[in-house]
């Protein structure tokens, strides 16, 4: 029974070993490259955390505008954006943070903003309207409630996250 070598010629050797060599330092240059091009795609944006918005002593029965700002990083580009809640307690006592963003297309809402609708949040693009609990009024524009923000309390202060759409009228 004879076994025949498997050999290795010295241009099949060299071959292996230069494509090696050239792929590690290939791979060695590209690495870091590649982690510098997509470094801000991998970090955290500060603007879905919890912020800091307003002292709950301050929040009343009537709907009250506060406004805070975040950090917001977009890739390479870090820029200040303002953020802003409809902010008051209900009969119940409990916290309502509505967004102000009109679901029609996007306006901004504003609460009592129309003397015919002294108690309803107006918005002035196309006459929107909601109550006071964010749910949109039948048969005007908006199809859908304003959003409400994701909350928390602690040490008397209220921290606002994301808004929440909400299914409903
Ligand atoms: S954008 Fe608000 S009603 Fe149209």
């Amino acid at each position: 029974m004879s076994e025949k070598k498997q050999q290795v010629s010295r241009r099949q050797f060299l071959n292996y070993t230069l494509t090696g060599v050239g792929g590690f330092m290939a791979a060695s240059m590209l690495a870091p490259m590649v982690r510098f091009a997509i470094d801000p795609v991998l970090k955290a944006s500060t603007s879905g955390e919890m912020q800091p918005v307003v002292d709950v002593s301050e929040i009343t029965t009537d709907p009250q505008r506060f406004e805070w700002t975040v950090k917001q990083v977009d890739a390479w580009y870090t820029s200040d954006v303002t953020h802003s809640a409809w902010v008051y307690k209900n009969e119940k006592d409990e916290i309502i943070p509505l967004s102000p963003i009109c679901k029609h297309l996007g306006c901004t809402v504003n609460w009592a903003g129309n003397e015919s609708y002294p108690d309803q949040f107006f918005c002035p693009c196309h006459d929107g309207r909601y109550f006071k609990d964010g749910k949109n009024v039948p048969d005007t524009p908006p199809n859908a409630p304003l959003d409400l923000y994701e909350f928390e309390v602690k040490d008397g202060t209220l921290y606002l996250g994301k808004p929440v759409p909400r299914e409903g009228v």
